[in-house]
């Protein structure tokens, strides 16, 4: 049985298809991962197979890839690629300065290695990731299943000295088990609550022997759209310092139903 999207999701569907006006033919794109970036892979397969858009894609996990194999988005490793054009994706957080928190699908690594490789990122989301300090989000860290419990006690450890409003750190599971990335890694979510200083917890915890990387995305993002349900969209541009709001056009045909039996 087809329903109609309840409103968050509506939100996330038009933020998806106001970032796809930056789509052009011929363009090698980054597809996120997340129930935001879902929708714009869903509305990039219509353009590719109604009207003929020609894209390639880069996938950020193995969720997305599937489901761009399964809406007919062409899809290609970053390693045949090199470079992208645009990465769209979703995100957990973002501030005035479009820093962000991602990492809440667990996608982190290949998120930040796929958005650091394109000319252009744009985020997707709806107005309840929009924050004045980045920190609520329990922060995501991916880190190598060897060793890890030194590696949570070394970022405990590490968030003593910092401008943080928590320290608990938990491993995230995935039912009973531990969750594991694409990579086979772990993922340990920082309870900080507030980050004074993003840029200084970015490097340090990198530098923690066991951390692969870490979710704050910091001077990567260069517009964030915020949708909502009624089809108003703002978009704010980073580089241009520009915040618009705009209407999108949604079409009668437009596939804005949910599946409720799946
Ligand atoms: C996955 C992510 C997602 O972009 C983030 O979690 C937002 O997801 P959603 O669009 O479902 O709210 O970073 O690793």
């Amino acid at each position: 049985m087809a329903a109609k999207l309840n409103p968050i999701d509506m939100a996330k569907y038009v933020s998806a298809r106001r970032a796809l006006d930056y789509v052009e033919d011929g363009m090698r794109i980054g597809l996120g991962t997340g129930s935001t970036a879902a929708w714009m892979v869903r509305c990039l397969g219509d353009m590719v197979r109604e009207d003929g858009l020609r894209v390639t894609g880069v996938p950020t996990s193995s969720r997305t890839a599937d489901l761009a194999r399964q809406v007919g988005v062409p899809i290609a490793t970053l390693e045949d690629v090199k470079w992208l054009d645009l990465t769209i994706d979703g995100a957990d957080e973002f501030d005035q300065d479009l820093n962000l928190i991602k990492g809440g699908g667990g996608a982190l690594l290949q998120e930040k290695i796929v958005a650091t490789a394109s000319d252009m990122m744009v985020v997707i989301t709806d107005a309840s990731k929009n924050v004045e300090t980045l920190g609520a989000f329990p922060l995501p860290v991916e880190v190598i299943p060897f060793g890890w419990q030194t590696t949570k006690a070394l970022i405990e450890e590490s968030l003593i000295g910092m401008d943080v409003g928590g320290r608990a750190v938990t491993l995230r599971l995935n039912r009973d088990a531990p969750f594991r990335t694409d990579e086979g890694n772990l993922i340990l979510d920082l309870h900080v609550k507030r980050i004074g200083n993003p840029r200084q917890l970015a490097l340090v915890l990198n530098q923690i022997p066991g951390v692969v990387e870490n979710g704050l995305f910091l001077d990567i993002c260069d517009v964030v759209i915020v949708g909502t349900a009624d089809g108003a969209v703002e978009v704010r541009d980073i580089n241009s310092g520009t915040i618009t709001t705009e209407q999108v056009d949604l079409r009668d045909d437009d596939n804005i139903f949910v599946n409720v039996s799946d």
